[in-house]
């Protein structure tokens, strides 16, 4: 399979998830190399529901090894909890199959409060985050006033350290007129999580070049989206970090030239959950979807909110990813419709344009250009292989590649591990 980077080409929730359990048969070691526990990855295997937040969807197959990059942050207690949740779905977490860089940021309570209290002073203009401290903690990273894992595995340096951070970061709630951390219950809460993950701890840079040089394949698996990126997304409508390929390599350690390939996971329409400009959505759609029980996100529960199919977008995400390969999911959510539209230029005043423009106010302001394709209105969901999709859902696929100037090699037809087609 080589080394490959999944990423998600549109506003996150893709089906990263579900794409990353299929190909991880062909892997060795599968890697999370950005982001925290702001994701959420759903994936069905034999009826059975997982969802994943930080630990990497490779973990369903036993046998494969999983590593949190150092482009991570995790807040232990979280990933603790998520260990234990999936003990007790009768999923394997070992020190055999997982392994957690040293250089990982954590996630503090305070990180989390101010999250929610700067969400707050925004009002109607918050960004509708998760609330789960993703900015702030990359924040304190950025500002180097981070601590990492390595901290944490030495509890009385991590204490000292701590206590200088919650009285520094208890001051600037006080400025918002929220409740103070308190450091101690913190303290405890966190060295017990730590010494429960002391055994996964290591240098996760070391074990993959390692696995590099055995010829081992890795995938990486991506979370949020292209449009969710720092530098490239819908600024200031965005996660804290790289989602974008880029991420793999800085989150890893793995150096550009050691990758082979860029796929590119987007659903058959759009969907967006949180604030920002989303130019093709669409009600009647998201009525649709939510009406079928779809659409509502695996971290919050929030309903997503839905569009038509942006080739705009995801034509912008082929360009800065370099997707040589796209997997489309959820074509299954589009079987009922009469006709299908795709966004395949923005119109913003008399201008045409190819690729999104930079500048979330403009953005706001583009008006969608559509063409619109013939429905197949038949189930999808037991075709097994392309040909046993209609002949109107293989020509959608089709055009969906030709727009995104790659080639279509996964169709996705429902959640489970077998709705899976090989193009
Ligand atoms: P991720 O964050 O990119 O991993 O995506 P999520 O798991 O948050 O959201 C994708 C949703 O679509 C999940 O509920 C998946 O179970 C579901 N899903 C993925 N692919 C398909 C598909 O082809 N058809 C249907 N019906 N659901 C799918
Ligand atoms: P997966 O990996 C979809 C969105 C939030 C918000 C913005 C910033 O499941 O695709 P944050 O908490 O990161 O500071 O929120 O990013 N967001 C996601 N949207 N899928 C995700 O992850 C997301 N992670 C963050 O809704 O708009
Ligand atoms: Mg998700």
């Amino acid at each position: 399979m080589a080394n490959t980077i999944l990423v998600g080409a549109q506003w996150g929730d893709e089906g990263k998830g579900k794409i990353i359990d299929f190909l991880t048969e062909e892997a060795d070691i599968v890697v999370r190399s950005q982001g925290g526990n702001n994701a959420g990855h759903t994936v069905i295997v034999g009826g059975t529901k997982y969802v994943l937040h930080l630990i990497p969807s490779g973990i369903l197959r036993s046998k494969k090894m999983c590593v949190i990059g150092n482009g991570v942050v995790i807040d232990p207690v979280a990933v603790q909890k998520e260990i234990d949740g999936l003990r007790g779905q009768k999923i394997k977490v070992s020190k055999d199959n997982l392994l957690i860089s040293d250089c990982a940021h954590l996630v503090l309570p305070y990180h989390r409060a101010l999250d929610e209290q700067r969400e707050m002073k925004k009002g109607k203009g918050k960004i509708g985050t998760t609330k789960r401290g993703i900015g702030p903690a990359y924040g304190d990273k950025a500002a180097r006033v981070g601590l990492r894992m390595a901290d944490l595995m030495q509890p009385a340096l991590f204490s000292e350290k701590l206590e200088q951070r919650v009285k520094e970061n208890n001051a600037v709630l006080k400025a918002f007129g929220a409740k103070p951390i308190n450091f101690k219950a913190v303290n405890t809460a966190y060295l017990e999580a730590g010494k429960a993950l002391a055994p996964f701890i290591g240098n996760t840079v070391v074990y993959l070049h390692a696995a590099l040089k055995a010829g081992r394949e890795i995938l990486f698996e991506g979370a949020q989206g292209t449009f969710l990126d720092i530098d490239h997304g819908t600024y200031p409508y965005v996660t804290s970090s790289n989602t974008t390929a880029g991420g793999a390599c800085t989150g890893s350690g793995v150096p550009p030239h050691r990758m082979d390939r860029v796929l590119g996971v987007m659903k058959a329409y759009t969907t967006r959950v949180g604030e920002g400009p989303f130019p093709t959505e669409n009600a009647e759609i998201s009525d649709m979807l939510h009406g079928m029980g779809r659409e509502f996100g695996s971290t919050t529960g929030r309903a997503r909110r839905c569009g038509w199919f942006d080739a705009v977008a995801v034509r912008y995400a082929g360009m800065i990813n370099g997707i040589d390969d796209i997997a489309v999911t959820n074509l299954d959510g589009l079987d009922s419709l009469p006709t299908i539209k795709i966004c395949t230029h923005y119109k913003l005043g008399r201008q045409t344009l190819e690729v999104p423009p930079s500048d979330f106010a403009q953005l706001t302001n583009c008006q969608p250009v559509y063409i619109e394709m013939p429905g197949w209105q038949t189930p999808t969901h037991e075709a097994k292989k392309f040909s046993d999709l209609p002949k109107t859902a293989q020509t959608y696929l089709r055009k969906i590649a030709e727009l995104s100037g790659a080639k279509l090699t996964i169709a996705s037809v429902g959640p489970n591990r077998d709705q899976t087609i090989v193009v």
